[in-house]
């Protein structure tokens, strides 16, 4: 399997389930659906719904059965990333290789483009919901993916990373901010295709293993990317970290150990995949890629 292949069929997949869930552009008040449209289609990896669909073959369910909920973790994942962006938090007029979304459409409408699409996320998984058969399982997923995203996830992440600017902060709250701020992002997707996929309790636990090993591989490659990547492929700007005196992997443990330490996370997150076979194969070749990824 050719993992550029499988990445760009599934990233079409997601996409145009994304474009029929959203509303149209012109509807009324149309400035927000653009808005929100604007940073959703602005570009992106769609990593975390893809992960969400990858790990749910991996169990040996159907991706069409969890692509809502795959839906719901973009639009959690680009109203997180017009947040990061404004300029009471990183203050990046780049984003996806366009202006950022307050750039474009202002703060105000900016940070209500994040809140839509937050609330439209539990929008179309409470949509889902309706029809979904296991209610009792299906709820527990969303109370997941809520905490994933609010303080003791996404949010409280955010909180310690803005906390922690201009100050010399201690390993342990560094991968506090990794695990929260990014990492359980990409672990609710994973966990959430493998429940609603029907995987064992012994296989939700080891993807989720798989998962945070990711997670934090994810986030010291972001790091990395924004010392020595390159803007243009990105996307986004470089050197925005040392311009807010982020703690990041780099800064702290400087550029060789930061790479041992995600290559050491990917082999953890591809030994835990270890009583998987074929069906896991997109998901070993995802942990393979965040150590060569540019972008
Ligand atoms: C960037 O995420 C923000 C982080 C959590 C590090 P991605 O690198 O997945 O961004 P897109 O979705 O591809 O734009
Ligand atoms: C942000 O981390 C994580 C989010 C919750 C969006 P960064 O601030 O490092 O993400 P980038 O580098 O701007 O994409
Ligand atoms: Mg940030
Ligand atoms: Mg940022
Ligand atoms: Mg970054």
């Amino acid at each position: 399997m050719e993992l550029k292949k499988y990445l760009d069929d599934n990233r079409i997949y997601v996409e145009e389930a994304l474009d029929r869930l959203l509303l149209s552009g012109s509807t009324e008040p149309s400035v927000i659906h653009e808005a929100m449209r604007y940073s959703v289609f602005a570009g992106g990896k769609r990593l975390r719904p893809i992960l969400c669909l990858a790990s749910c073959e991996a169990v040996g369910g159907d991706k069409k059965t969890v692509l809502p909920v795959a839906c719901a973790f973009e639009f959690i994942h680009t109203y997180s990333l017009i947040h990061d962006d404004l300029p009471a938090m990183d203050n990046d007029d780049l984003r996806r290789g366009k202006p950022t979304n307050h750039v474009v459409f202002g703060e105000a409408n900016a940070i209500l483009a994040g809140d839509a699409l937050l609330t439209f996320a539990f929008e179309v998984l409470c949509g889902y919901g309706l029809e979904y058969s296991d209610k009792q399982k299906y709820l527990q997923v969303c109370k997941e993916i809520a905490q994933a995203s609010g303080t003791l996830g996404m949010v409280g992440g955010q909180v310690v990373d803005i906390l922690s600017e201009n100050k010399q902060i201690d390993e342990e709250t560094l991968k506090f901010i990794h695990r929260h701020k990014t990492g359980a992002l990409i672990k609710a997707p994973v966990r959430a295709g493998a429940i609603l996929g029907g995987g064992t309790p012994e296989q939700v636990e080891e993807l989720t293993c798989y998962a945070e090993n990711l997670g934090l591989a994810f986030q010291i490659t972001d790091d990395l990317l924004d010392v020595i990547g390159d803007p243009e492929k990105l996307g986004k700007p470089t050197g925005s970290d040392d311009k807010n005196k982020k703690a990041t992997f780099p800064s702290i443990f400087g550029l060789e150990k930061s790479r041992e330490m995600a290559r050491e996370a990917v082999n953890k997150a591809l030994e835990a995949l270890n009583n998987f076979g074929e069906e896991a194969l997109p998901l070993r070749l995802l942990a393979e890629y965040l150590l060569i990824r540019d972008c």
